[in-house]
């Protein structure tokens, strides 16, 4: 049968580690594109995507998911995720992976927008705040078409403690955690609720304090038990919830590593905000009104990305 003449929406990885991977399992199986894995160890993501590949009879898709190291077969991606780079191991912050970051994310994305360069661009790559804004600078795109993933992933986690917490489902849980992917995160407990009702009048303080520090070392408690690595399906799992409105134009309002441009009083630095998210990457950031504790931890939180960036960027 001759093959038909249309261009299936595709989805490029960089870096087809444990986050690559699983996230490419995540959006073929959810039948939203084909994938590009790459890496630049041979064999590891023809590996990957052939095993993937075999699990489609059983998924029930027919979603094409290719593994490579030549960046020339993710042209015309519609999205380019990076992951490409160093985890952490117990006892580094993900600050200790600037330099060796940098470079992988510079070259990456600089290789990776040759072949596709009107692709909205998504970076997981840590320190995140800190490679998403590396990363467009190499893109040359607008600020609105690239975005770093880690405001869902340390929501999500703040969602299941709370609802652990009060023993009950998670999917009647809201929670709302901005500022960078580390320690200076900013969850904001005023805006986290369960059925509607702030967790403010759900739980006392020193419970809400308690949960809160779990969430911000919630990337932590898991490398110091996994030792080799990092987490990876919930950071799959949030990074396709982007991928996800994207390709579906959804129109998503999550906290996302946005550029600033004067919100929240703020500029020229990318930081977890709530935004909108649709095909052409950002459609606005929604300026919530902070107290004056919650604004200076969000300044205090682009401060200290902003001495990273200049940290960064002297160092490639
Ligand atoms: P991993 O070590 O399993 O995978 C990284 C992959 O990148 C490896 O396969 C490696 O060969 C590849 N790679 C290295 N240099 C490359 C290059 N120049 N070009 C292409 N591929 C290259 O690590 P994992 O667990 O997948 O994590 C990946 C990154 O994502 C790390 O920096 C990690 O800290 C970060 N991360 C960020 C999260 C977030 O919330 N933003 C959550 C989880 C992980
Ligand atoms: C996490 O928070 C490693 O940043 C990654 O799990």
């Amino acid at each position: 049968m001759a093959p038909l003449a249309c261009r299936p929406t595709r989805v490029s990885i960089i870096g087809a580690g444990n986050v690559g991977a699983t996230l490419a399992q995540r959006i073929s199986e959810k039948d939203l594109a084909d994938v590009v894995l790459l890496d630049v160890v041979a064999g590891r993501p023809q590996g990957v995507a052939l095993d993937l590949m075999q699990a489609r009879g059983i998924e029930g898709h027919d979603r094409f998911i290719t593994g490579t190291t030549d960046y020339a077969v993710t042209a015309n991606s519609d999205v380019v995720v990076i992951t490409a780079g160093l985890p952490r191991r117990p006892g580094m912050s993900r600050d200790d992976l600037i330099k060796t970051n940098a470079e992988i994310v510079a070259s990456a994305t600089q290789k990776a927008m040759t072949y596709s360069p009107d692709a909205v661009l998504v970076v997981v790559t840590n320190p995140l705040d800190v490679m998403t804004y590396i990363a467009w600078k190499v893109s040359g795109l607008p600020p609105r078409q690239v975005m770093g993933m880690a405001g869902i992933l340390d929501s999500t986690r703040f969602q299941t403690f709370i609802a652990l917490e009060l023993g009950v489902s998670t999917a009647d849980v809201r929670a709302m955690v901005l500022g960078s992917h580390g320690e200076l995160m900013v969850p904001l407990p005023r805006y986290s609720s369960v059925g509607g009702i702030p967790i403010t009048e759900l739980l006392d303080e020193a419970t809400i304090a308690r949960l809160v520090e779990r969430t911000r070392y919630g990337g932590a408690e898991i490398v110091d038990l996994m030792k080799t690595g990092g987490a990876y399906y919930a950071p799959a799992s949030s990074t396709c919830i982007m991928v996800e409105a994207i390709l579906l134009n959804r129109r998503r309002l999550l906290p996302i590593a946005s550029y600033l441009q004067g919100e929240y009083g703020l500029n020229d630095v990318f930081i977890g905000v709530p935004a909108w998210l649709g095909c052409s990457g950002i459609e606005q950031v929604l300026e919530l009104e902070l107290t004056p504790a919650e604004q200076s931890a969000l300044t205090a939180s682009a401060e200290s990305v902003r001495q990273n960036v200049k940290t960064a960027l002297s160092l490639i």
